[in-house]
């Protein structure tokens, strides 16, 4: 009597893993060239706790580069005073939603990168020197594209700017 359970549920055992194993494989097939791509890409942004508020902040703040870049050529130091101001306040970290702890180094090391850059934005912007200002503004646009060109793949790195 014992043994015959013993058999049942080494079967049970046994069938539940094959079919495991079967739907893993039917699922890549699926997905096939492009599913893997972005499978691959997700593992990598396991980290950020709320997608979708990620990239609506993300978006955000593109909105805001592409009306800094604006200003700066009109030099409208009033309106450039108020985007850098909020650049400075956008931080990819907080957006994640995530402990600090839990975040890759390295999208934290890019992350501080980014706010240096906006940082030297502003002291640019408060010299009011045109030039200085575009130069600070692309570095700026350098460090968005070094963190997507590490983490967000399933983009051109320069895709959102334009
Ligand atoms: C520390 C990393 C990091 C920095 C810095 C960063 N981003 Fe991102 N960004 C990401 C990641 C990761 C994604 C992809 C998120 C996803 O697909 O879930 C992303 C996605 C985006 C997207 C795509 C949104 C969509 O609709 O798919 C835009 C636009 C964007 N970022 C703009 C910017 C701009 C503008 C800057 C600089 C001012 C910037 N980001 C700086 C990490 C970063």
């Amino acid at each position: 009597m014992k043994k015959s359970i013993i058999l049942a549920i080494l079967i049970v055992c046994m069938f539940g893993c094959g079919k495991k194993e079967t739907e893993k494989l039917e699922e890549r097939g699926i997905s096939g060239e492009r599913g893997q791509k972005e499978v691959k890409a997700n593992e990598e942004l396991g980290f950020i706790k709320n997608e979708e508020g990620f990239l609506v902040h993300m978006k955000n703040i593109k909105v805001l580069l592409k009306h800094l870049s604006t200003s700066i050529n009109q030099q409208n130091w009033n309106d450039i005073k108020e985007d850098t101001k909020k650049l400075k306040a956008a931080s990819p970290v907080v957006f994640t939603g995530a402990n600090k702890d839990d975040l890759p180094l390295e999208f934290i090391n890019l992350d501080v990168k980014f706010h240096l850059s906006a940082l030297q934005l502003i002291s640019a912007c408060q010299e009011k020197n045109k030039d200085k200002a575009t130069t600070a503004f692309f570095n700026v646009v350098n460090s968005c594209d070094e963190c997507h060109a590490k983490f967000n793949k399933k983009e051109a790195s320069t895709s959102w700017f334009q």
